[in-house]
């Protein structure tokens, strides 16, 4: 990898630029984790997947609103022993890290599954404990500290690859979730997944989205994200990925200062396209050499200084 100001390390992965792509948005063919790579993206996230094949909920799953897309998906996916063929081949063709988001309804579906995941090649995995739409995994793990320290722990005795936890942003304190996770032996912290709302049409006085309730994504909850990052930098000593409303290189500086060590991008590819990898990271760039920075983790967490 060519030596520059955008090099970041998370937990011993090693990214040519600090933009990541999101967990969901695309779901998993290699041909659009290819494009992403194409785009910019310094790694990137696999859809979520669990132990065994799900059809997801019916349509409408995902809903515009004003301020982002609201969605329900229900975590389709074809199950890890199919995807461990897509995890094979990904490997093959792309030159970034590959980390692959794995779910479960138990602390051994979850470990199972990360196992798995990591036999087929994935560098590093990432624990979706925030999905705010399916009952009994998701956020349902990632708001109880007892339940999800033992995933992580799992999930960490099971492999040798680095394990993000991604946290929800609907509890009290994320902070508090955060230091759970990383004393179980979380190796970064994802923050954050989607903020659980809805939709309701006006004319046939229904909820749109066939699950009813769903998560905001997109610009709107980037000012939320920014303030759990910024929580959550304040307790732990992991790394951060932000992830929330990037749509620009502002927005990925200011996770940077908030505390974050590197960005997810999701929402935004659906208006901007691949490229918006390429562009986010060449504007922080132009920040960096503008303020006279040497690197990324020099502007990590800068706005915690007194
Ligand atoms: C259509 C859609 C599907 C998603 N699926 C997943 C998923 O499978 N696993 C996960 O951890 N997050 C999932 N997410 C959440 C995103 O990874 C991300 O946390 C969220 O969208 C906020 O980032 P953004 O504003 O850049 O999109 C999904 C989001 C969207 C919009």
């Amino acid at each position: 990898m060519k030596r520059n100001r955008l090099n970041v390390n998370i937990a011993g992965l090693q990214l040519a630029n600090p933009t990541i792509l999101a967990s969901g948005i695309l779901g998993y063919s290699v041909a659009t984790l290819q494009s992403i790579v194409e785009g910019g993206a310094g790694a990137v996230i696999t859809k979520s997947v669990g132990l065994k094949p799900r059809q997801g909920y019916a349509n409408p799953t995902v809903v515009q609103t004003k301020c982002g897309l609201i969605n329900a998906m229900g975590l389709p996916n074809p199950g890890i022993d199919e995807f461990v063929n897509e995890i094979r081949e990904a490997k093959t063709v792309l030159d970034v890290p590959l980390i692959v988001s794995v779910y479960g309804f138990s602390e051994e579906e979850y470990a199972l599954a990360a196992k798995k995941a990591a036999g087929a090649g994935a560098d590093a995995l990432e624990l979706n404990v925030s999905c705010p739409h399916v009952k009994e995994t998701g956020s349902e793990i990632g708001q109880n500290s007892e339940i999800l320290a033992e995933v992580v722990r799992k999930a960490k005795a099971a492999v040798s690859k680095p394990v993000f936890v991604k946290l929800a942003p609907n509890v009290t304190d994320i902070a508090e979730i955060a230091e759970t996770a990383a004393r179980a032996g979380a190796d970064a912290i994802t923050a954050i997944n989607t903020v659980k709302a809805m939709a309701i049409d006006a004319e046939t006085a229904m909820p749109i989205l066939s699950n009813k309730k769903g998560g905001l994504s997109g610009q709107a909850i980037k000012p939320i994200a920014v303030r759990c990052v910024y929580e959550v930098y304040e307790r732990v000593k992991i790394p951060i990925i932000g992830c929330g409303g990037v749509t620009d290189w502002r927005d990925a500086v200011e996770f940077l200062l908030a505390g974050a060590s590197a960005v997810q991008i999701g929402t935004a590819i659906a208006t901007k396209g691949p490229n918006v990898f390429k562009t986010v990271s060449s504007g922080v760039n132009t920040y960096l050499k503008r303020k006279g920075f040497r690197s990324v983790k020099e502007i990590v967490g800068l706005s915690h200084r007194n």
